[in-house]
């Protein structure tokens, strides 16, 4: 045999085993990676992962409010609101919940004298405030003027946004903000009504302010 042939040979003979043990090896550790997989059972997968912590209960947080002239002390979660507080620690469901979200006005309440959407503030953050509701506006039997001046000119259909139309029109005449129609709906555009008793609602703060009858 030439020393050409002897080389191929030689080639042939060392590269055909090293091709079969590749493939062999490759198929080895395939089998190995399914056999691994499927020795990893659902629980072991789970013993794996971090155990979840347990959800702790926020601290309750005690706080004082002076409500419609009524001191408060009330112990509450540091997330709820105002509009919560006065609905279910309070019973003073006047308040309406409309859209929860700052947008529809029907939560209106007096914080401190001044007209606020009641779903946005915290009550934890307002210890020592004073706030009036819709219940705190008549005395014994004798409505409020806006209240009486709503009835009168019909500023209300199913009356769901009233309480909070009737607080924020409080303060927008004690802002100085009803001098006109026009100013009155500028000032009172963040309260919605979906029945749309617009027309009433500007007529009976016009009355009331005109008349200097708060
Ligand atoms: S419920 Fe508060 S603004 Fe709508
Ligand atoms: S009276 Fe019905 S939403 Fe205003």
């Amino acid at each position: 045999m030439s020393q050409d042939a002897q080389h191929t040979e030689q080639w042939r003979s060392t590269s055909a085993p090293a091709h079969v043990t590749r493939r062999a090896a490759l198929q080895a550790a395939a089998g190995a990676m399914a056999l691994a997989g499927a020795s990893s059972t659902p629980s072991q997968a789970q013993q794996a992962q971090p155990a979840p912590t347990a959800a702790r209960a926020p601290e309750q947080a005690t706080i004082r409010l002076v409500v419609n002239g009524q001191p408060r002390t009330l112990s509450v979660d540091p997330r709820q609101s105002i509009l919560d507080v006065l609905r279910e620690s309070l019973n003073l469901t006047g308040t309406k919940k409309g859209c929860n979200a700052g947008a529809c006005g029907a939560c209106t309440v007096l914080l401190d004298g001044r007209r606020i959407n009641s779903c946005l503030a915290l009550a934890a953050m307002h210890d020592g405030a004073e706030i009036t509701t819709i219940e705190g506006l008549a005395e014994g039997d004798k409505l409020h003027p806006l209240q009486q001046a709503f009835i009168d000119h019909e500023g209300f259909q199913c009356g769901y946004c009233t309480p909070g139309q009737i607080m924020s029109g409080v303060a927008c005449i004690a802002e100085g903000h009803a001098r006109s129609p026009e100013q009155i709906k500028a000032w009172m555009s963040g309260n919605i009504c979906r029945c749309g008793a617009y027309a009433g609602i500007v007529e009976a703060i016009t009355e009331v302010a005109k008349e200097g009858k708060l």
